[in-house]
């Protein structure tokens, strides 16, 4: 360690720190703008300046590297002075109307010119002024305050993967700017808000419909995927003005994605349920929530009595919370149905009885830079998990190796050493030619289960697949299988996971097994079938999702579902629901409760509850409510448990959200680390790809079934300015050139999709990233929906 002193003060500093570090880390304050702990050191704005003894002038901080015995003053006169003549050179052409800016109480050059600067400035130039860019819907810009620190570019660079803004032009001409006049588009770019240290990048939603002082911090967690990212949602009097990230590294450290910064919107939106709802005829009418509760009571109890309980059957968004999935579940059991389900993408069952607690990683989500090496299986995850994404991205900086198996080249922000795009029907088949090739090359081949031979032997080694193998059997590497949504809700999951599983069990790889939303918390509440809280089995399982449907029950409870947009098969399901004698839906949207809903009972939304979430990691966190329920939504849990009163059920008593977890708590200690590894189980299971019967002029092809960034929950879909971007704008049918041109495809043609639900027709675009034999067809859009997540289509050329 080495000596310094800094203010007259001896600290002990790692050799290779900086000045600017040892500071931070003893809390003497230095000012600074270009300087940030996640980014590298650009040292171009020369706010930090200190005096170190014997330097002939200040030095920059950030930038210089301490040494044994340097004696540092940060409040010495001439430290002061280069301090305040930055500051003067900063604002010479920055204007000075703080009043009217929109970053104006929680900026940085704001603060430091009043902490570091003088009063008056010998400059009396007239200030220049820079055009503003069009950065899309997410940022609006003022580059005149622009200070050049560079953040915004490094961010891109070194944080996001994407080159989206540049400096161009030098001294006095020099501007940030797109390059060509683009939007920002990437899936993390408002990070640039927080980093800037200046209103010269703002929120476009939020912009001048606060002040910082005004408003009110809350804690929050998103509920939009299995990471569980930390937020900071700020009101004023009840309204949520905007959601900032809240620092937490194990999780998504200083950042936040796009979809989890912008998705508040909606919860203002005015397509929220603020009454419950009876259906008369085809109307709905307004009802009081006494009135809504004792029919929905009096019907279920009724369906219970004339069929049996086992004739309900409830389907439960996968980003409800903890004592949501909890108390549902808890309902269905006491009505005498195990029939609750909210895995409603999933569309391969077979080895739920192999299941652990619940999937998720098997590593903490923070040491995944630290890997050697990961083989990422069945995702976009870019934009399924886009923080995890660039921790991946961290991990290939540092030399790491990525390995990809997908059934399209998504576009990741980060380099793989080797990628595999086969058809999703040879997926599950070239997975498992890289498990025989691990198991051998780990010495565990006499081990492997005969099935997975056999699937292996289908498909003929080729170099791209020893890569991957290599990638995974380095000496003493740490490495890690990542499945996705994609392989998660494959019609060959459970091969999937079996496989993973397998080289889990017996090759040390770690498994990352990642769920959709709070899927973690649905099956530790119980909120699945075959198990009971705390994943203790089951001795009768009720029906899952899939079968829920296919043996049309007499009642449905869809809890926080969008029929066509969250449900593996819309058709299927709307056809059940027409055949129901009783449907309740809970939701926070008017328009995304279904036509048959008898009762609607109107949800509050995730800025309003007390929640609890569990991440793939297995952590829990807790959410608190930012402002009150809209009109009389009320938080899930408080229903539910009314609800079970007016069912006149034992143990629905909790008077707070923290009653259910401790309920909870008495079968399943939620500080346990989870595993995730499936039960070796691979005989049981066969390879299954469902086939479409071959339609007259038609070409029959595999689908690749991907949920867009920003159609993932209802809370996301009605989110005004994420729905106004780029990647929102997904709906089309995309295919390789060649597969194009052998159906006999013209340019500017139409394309007529065929599943066993239905036919769609739809705009197409040539896509060589799209393997031959198959084509890209987004779920999770109301465009798709009858298709539902069949995963064989036939496509026909239209004339
Ligand atoms: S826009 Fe903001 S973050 Fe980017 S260089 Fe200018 S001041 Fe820095
Ligand atoms: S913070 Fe050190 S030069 Fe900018």
């Amino acid at each position: 360690m080495l000596k310094v002193e800094i203010n007259g003060q001896q600290f002990e500093a790692e050799p290779g720190s900086t000045i600017i570090e040892v500071a931070d880390s003893a809390g003497i304050y230095i000012p600074r703008f270009c300087y940030h702990e996640k980014l590298s050191v650009a040292a171009n704005c020369r706010m930090c300046l200190v005096e170190v003894e014997k330097a002939p002038k200040p030095l920059p901080a950030c930038a210089t590297p301490v040494t044994d015995g340097m004696v540092v003053q940060t409040l010495s006169e001439i430290a002061k002075q280069a301090q305040e003549d930055t500051m003067e050179f900063l604002l010479i052409n920055h204007p000075l109307d703080c009043p009217i800016c929109d970053q104006g109480g929680e900026c940085p050059l704001q603060d430091q010119a009043i902490g570091f600067g003088g009063s008056s400035s010998v400059f009396k130039e007239v200030k220049r002024s820079v055009d503003n860019v069009d950065l899309g819907p997410l940022i609006t810009t003022e580059m005149t305050r622009c200070i050049h620190c560079t953040r915004c570019v490094r961010f891109g660079e070194e944080v996001a993967g994407v080159m989206e803004l540049g400096a161009i032009g030098r001294g006095e001409d020099m501007k940030i700017s797109t390059f060509l006049g683009t939007s920002m588009d990437s899936e993390v770019s408002g990070n640039v808000i927080d980093l800037c240290p200046v209103g010269a990048l703002t929120s476009k939603p939020y912009r001048f419909t606060a002040r910082t002082w005004e408003l009110n911090g809350h804690k929050g967690i998103s509920p939009h995927d299995c990471l569980g990212s930390n937020l900071e949602i700020q009101e004023i009097g009840g309204v949520v003005k905007r959601v900032l990230p809240r620092d937490n590294e194990a999780v998504n450290e200083c950042w936040l994605s796009d979809r989890d910064r912008y998705s508040y919107e909606s919860v203002n939106c005015n397509d929220r349920l603020t009454m419950p709802l009876v259906r008369r005829g085809e109307n709905y009418q307004e009802i009081e929530w006494a009135e809504a509760l004792d029919l929905v009571s009096s019907e279920l109890g009724q369906i219970k009595e004339t069929w049996s309980g086992e004739q309900i059957g409830a389907m439960v968004s996968p980003t409800s919370s903890l004592e949501e999935f909890f108390l549902l579940q808890k309902i269905l059991r006491a009505l005498g149905s195990s029939n609750v389900d909210h895995r409603l993408r999933q569309q391969d069952f077979r080895d739920d009885l192999a299941a652990p607690v619940c999937p998720g990683t098997e590593m903490p989500i923070s040491k995944f830079q630290e890997l050697d090496g990961v083989l990422i299986v069945g995702s976009n995850i870019r934009k399924e998990l886009p923080l995890i994404s660039l921790r991946l991205r961290r991990l290939a900086q540092q030399g790491g190796e990525i390995a990809v198996l997908n059934p399209m080249s998504f576009n990741h922000n980060f380099t793989t050493s080797q990628e595999v795009i086969v058809k999703p029907s040879m997926m599950a088949i070239v997975f498992a030619s890289i498990a025989r090739k691990v198991a051998t090359a780990t010495g565990k081949a006499d081990l492997l289960p005969r099935r997975l031979v056999e699937l292996a032997t289908r498909h003929e080694f080729g170099t791209d697949v020893d890569a991957i193998a290599d990638c995974l059997t380095g000496d003493d590497s740490d490495v890690l299988i990542l499945l996705g949504q994609i392989a998660m809700n494959h019609p060959d999951a459970s091969m999937l996971r079996q496989i993973a599983s397998w080289m889990g069990e017996n090759c040390g790889i770690r498994i990352a097994l990642l769920p959709d939303a709070n899927g973690v918390a649905g099956w530790v509440a119980g909120c699945v079938p075959h198990r009971l809280p705390g994943g203790r089995s089951n001795a009768s399982p009720g029906l899952n999702s899939k079968k829920m449907i296919d043996e049309r029950l007499k009642a449905y409870v869809l809890y926080g579902v969008e029929v066509s947009n969250d449900y593996a098969d819309p058709v299927a399901l709307d056809t059940a629901l027409n055949e129901a004698e009783f449907v309740v839906s809970f939701s926070t949207f008017r328009s995304a409760v279904p036509m048959q809903a008898d009762v609607v009972f109107p949800l509050a939304a995730f800025t309003e509850i007390d929640a609890g979430y569990i991440n793939c990691e297995g952590v829990t966190q807790f959410a608190s409510a930012a402002v009150k329920p809209m009109g009389q939504s009320r938080p899930g849990w408080k229903i539910l448990r009314v609800l079970g009163n007016f069912l006149k059920l034992d143990g629905f008593d909790h008077v707070t959200s923290k009653d259910i977890i401790t309920e909870l708590e008495e079968v399943y200690d939620l500080s346990e680390p989870i595993s995730v590894r499936y039960k070796p189980d691979l005989q049981a299971i066969n390879h299954v790809f469902a086939q479409s019967a071959e339609l007259k002029n038609g070409k029959q092809l595999d689908r690749i079934i991907d949920v867009p960034v920003y159609s993932v929950d209802p809370t996301v879909r009605r989110a005004t300015a994420l729905q106004s971007t780029k990647d929102a704008d997904t709906v089309a049918l995309l295919a390789c050139v060649e597969e194009l041109e052998e159906m006999g495809f013209k340019p500017g043609g139409r394309l007529a999709v065929h599943s066993k639900a239905g036919k769609v027709m739809l705009p197409v675009q040539p896509d060589d990233r799209v393997p031959r034999g198959a084509v890209y067809v987004p779920t999770g859009l109301s465009e798709t929906s009858v298709l539902g997540s069949f995963p064989v289509v036939v496509v026909q050329v239209m004339e």
